[in-house]
């Protein structure tokens, strides 16, 4: 059974990842307004992932014998200056839910919860490549800001991220017509 420190700990964790989903759904907003599309499209790619990263923790506390208990969400922010700022804000969003899952790894360890410390791996190392692809798009906006044609040839690449199969973000999943 999930220890009370711990548990709580995840359910604050539940938390942060559904503000990882709502601000990336904020950020899908702000670009599709500003036409990047592409941009917006990977941003609700992964507000996709956010939302699979919350069930991950709502699934373990209640597999554990936890109680879920979903808290309420903060206002977050809403408008940005540029894409760049999208981009840094993403990288910060991140590193900061890279320490979240480190508190959480010590929690787990000084717990001596051997169960919980294997899907935590999983998020140190989930966490790893996600500060890696942020800290990426962001030196590449960096080397682009002022060329619009350099703005909009990323935009294009970015619109070629996956949905996984089956995600209710995904716009042709749904049919909003019917
Ligand atoms: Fe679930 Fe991007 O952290």
């Amino acid at each position: 059974m999930i220890g009370e420190r711990l548990c709580h700990a995840m359910n604050e964790q539940i938390k942060n990842e559904l503000e990882s989903y709502y601000i990336y759904l904020s950020m899908t907003g702000w670009l599709h307004a500003r036409n990047l599309d592409g941009m917006a499209h990977w941003m609700r790619c992964q507000a996709h992932e956010e939302m699979i990263h919350a069930m991950k923790f709502f699934d373990h506390i209640h597999d554990r014998g936890g109680k879920v208990v979903l808290l309420n969400l903060n206002q977050l922010k809403t408008d940005w200056a540029s894409p760049l700022e999208i981009w840094e804000d993403t990288l910060r969003h991140e590193q900061f839910i890279s320490s979240k899952i480190n508190d959480l790894t010590t929690i787990a360890r000084e717990e001596k919860d051997y169960t919980s410390e294997p899907m935590l791996a999983w998020f140190s190392k989930e966490q790893m490549e996600e500060e890696a692809t942020a800290g990426k798009m962001l030196e590449q906006i960096r080397m682009i800001e002022s060329n619009q044609t350099g703005i909009l040839l990323l935009d294009r690449e970015l619109g070629a991220r996956v949905f996984p199969a089956g995600s209710p973000l995904d716009p042709l999943a749904y049919n909003v017509t019917a």
